[in-house]
């Protein structure tokens, strides 16, 4: 089947997760954190994600606010960071990360060829737009679907499911992109056609759903979206 709908996860795909640590460690003032920021922002990004996937799993969720801070104070503590002023500042510049540079023509081009466009994403609706206003791409995104209004995190099914009943489309005419490994494998089990963004080239996840297509960046979607 033609694929009609392109969706995107948010935080790493669209937007550059390490952006936070690595625009607050080359502020002035902070050169200590300038030998940490590769560390944390590693370690905050691991733990975000298992909060994310222990809180689905054990059926206690919260929104992805509350884990993206407990994230940052476990990573802050790892690397013996004890600064509220630096914690304050690395969460404020995550409602303001920056996208991808490929991303507002990929999607303006995916528009005007008629496709439906979304984000879906554990993002909570108000981290999700922020995000969009300061990357300015709201005008070319049809909706931004939040875990929220279903109350678990991915990879639980009921998430991809929103998809279809917001577009009222099969799965089949979804091409979902994520950079993440976990969340693309756990897309093709759902069913829709799916691209794994891999920018650092780590290794394939060891599970028994591979995505469709392994990309190095976001430039080649409108071509797997069939958009002449
Ligand atoms: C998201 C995270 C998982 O945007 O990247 O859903």
């Amino acid at each position: 089947m033609a694929i009609t709908t392109c969706v995107f996860d948010a935080y790493g795909t669209l937007f550059d997760v390490a952006a936070a640590a690595r625009e607050a460690a080359a502020e002035p003032g902070r050169e200590a954190f300038g030998q940490h920021w590769q560390k944390v922002a590693n370690d905050w990004r691991l733990k975000q994600l298992q909060y994310s996937w222990l809180r689905a799993i054990i059926g206690a969720h919260t929104d992805f606010w509350e884990v993206t801070q407990n994230g940052l104070d476990w990573a802050l503590e790892n690397s013996g960071l004890d600064d509220a002023e630096l914690r304050e500042r690395l969460l404020a510049l995550y409602w303001e990360l920056s996208a991808y540079p490929e991303v507002p023509k990929m999607l303006a081009t995916l528009k005007a060829a008629g496709l439906n466009t979304a984000i879906l994403s554990n993002g909570s609706p108000d981290m999700l737009n922020g995000a969009v206003d300061s990357a300015g791409v709201g005008d070319v995104l049809d909706d931004v679907l939040s875990v929220e209004s279903v109350g678990i995190f991915k990879p639980d099914r009921k998430v991809y499911q929103l998809v279809n009943d917001r577009f009222n489309c099969a799965s089949d005419e979804v091409l979902f992109v994520s950079s993440n490994g976990w969340d693309a494998a756990s897309a093709v089990e759902f069913g829709f056609h799916t691209a794994w963004v891999n920018r650092s080239g780590e290794p394939m996840d060891r599970l028994p759903w591979k995505p469709h297509h392994v990309l190095n960046d976001l430039t080649t979607i409108p071509d797997l979206a069939g958009v002449k």
